[in-house]
C-alpha cells in the first residue's frame, strides 16, 4: 500500500517501537500551533538541516528533483514530468501549514533547497489514522550518502514523538531500495509486511515509548 504526501509523493510509514537515541535529534522548534491544530510556522532544525514550509519560490529546485530518474526510481519509477510536478507542487502549498505536511529541507552550509522530508497523515481509506504518521524522505542526488537522511529521519521521529505525541510511525520502501530500507533500519524500524504485486514495498512500522499494551 502506497502513502501519498501532500505534494502526491509515495512515502514510508511506520510504527514506532522504542525511541532511545532519539532524544536530542533536533535543535529548536520554535512552532506555534494555531487553533485549528495548524502551525502558525514550522521550523525544525538538526545540526546540518532545517526543515520549513513549503515557499513558492521551492518549485524550480522542487521540479528538477521530481525530474531526476535516479531520485524518482523507487518512488514512482520514472520522472515526474514538469506539468505534473507543478500541479503536485501547487496542490502542496495548499497544505504547507498543517501540521502533518513534508518539509522542505534545506542544506545549510549553502541555504540551498535540497528535497523533502518529514511527517505525513497515515491514510486509510475513509482517513486517516489518529494517533499515527508516515515518515518519508527524498534529497537530491548530490546530498545522498552523507547521512542526511538518518539525520531528517531521526529530528521527525523524536518531534513525532515527543512534540506530537504520536503513538505509531510507519513507512514503506520500495523492495530494492537499499538505502531507505537502511534508513529506516537505524531509525529503528522494523519491517511488519512485504506487499507483492508488479512493484513490491515492505511496509515498517517504529512504536513510541510511551505506548503501552493496552494502546
Ligand atoms: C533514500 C535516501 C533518502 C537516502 O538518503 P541518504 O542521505 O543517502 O541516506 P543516509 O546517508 O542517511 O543513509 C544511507 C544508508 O544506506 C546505505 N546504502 C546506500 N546505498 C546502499 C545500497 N545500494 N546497498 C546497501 N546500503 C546502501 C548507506 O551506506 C547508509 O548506511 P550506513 O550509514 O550504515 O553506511 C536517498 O537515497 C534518496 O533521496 N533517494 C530517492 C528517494 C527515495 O527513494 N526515498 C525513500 C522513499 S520514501
Amino acid at each position: 500500500m502506497e502513502g501519498f504526501d501532500a505534494l502526491g509523493n509515495v512515502c514510508a510509514a511506520v510504527s514506532i517501537a522504542s525511541r532511545g537515541e532519539m532524544g536530542l535529534a533536533f535543535l529548536r522548534l520554535p512552532a506555534l500551533y494555531r487553533s485549528d491544530q495548524t502551525l502558525s510556522m514550522f521550523l525544525l532544525e538538526t545540526e546540518r538541516l532545517l526543515f520549513r514550509e513549503y515557499q513558492r519560490g521551492d518549485l524550480e529546485d522542487y521540479c528538477a528533483l521530481e525530474a531526476d530518474a535516479e531520485v524518482r526510481r523507487y518512488i514512482g519509477g520514472a520522472p515526474r514530468p514538469r506539468e505534473v510536478a507543478v500541479r503536485k507542487f501547487r496542490n502542496g502549498l495548499k497544505h504547507a501549514a498543517r501540521k502533518l505536511a513534508l518539509r522542505a529541507t534545506i542544506f545549510k552550509a549553502n541555504g540551498r533547497y535540497i528535497g523533502y522530508s518529514g511527517l505525513y497523515p497515515n491514510f486509510r481509506p475513509g482517513g486517516s489514522v489518529p494517533g499515527e504518521a508516515a515518515l518519508a524522505f527524498c534529497l537530491a542526488r548530490e546530498y545522498w550518502g552523507r547521512g542526511l537522511a538518518t539525520e531528517a529521519g531521526r529530528a521527525f521521529v523524536s518531534w513525532g514523538f515527543e512534540e506530537l505525541r504520536l503513538k505509531r510511525i510507519v513507512a514503506i520502501a520500495e523492495v530494492g531500495n537499499a538505502a531507505s530500507i537502511r534508513v529506516l533500519e537505524k531509525l529503528g524500524f522494523v519491517c511488519i509486511a512485504t506487499e507483492n504485486g508488479a512493484r513490491s514495498f515492505y511496509k515498517f512500522e517504529l512504536v513510541g515509548a510511551a505506548s503501552g499494551a493496552d494502546s
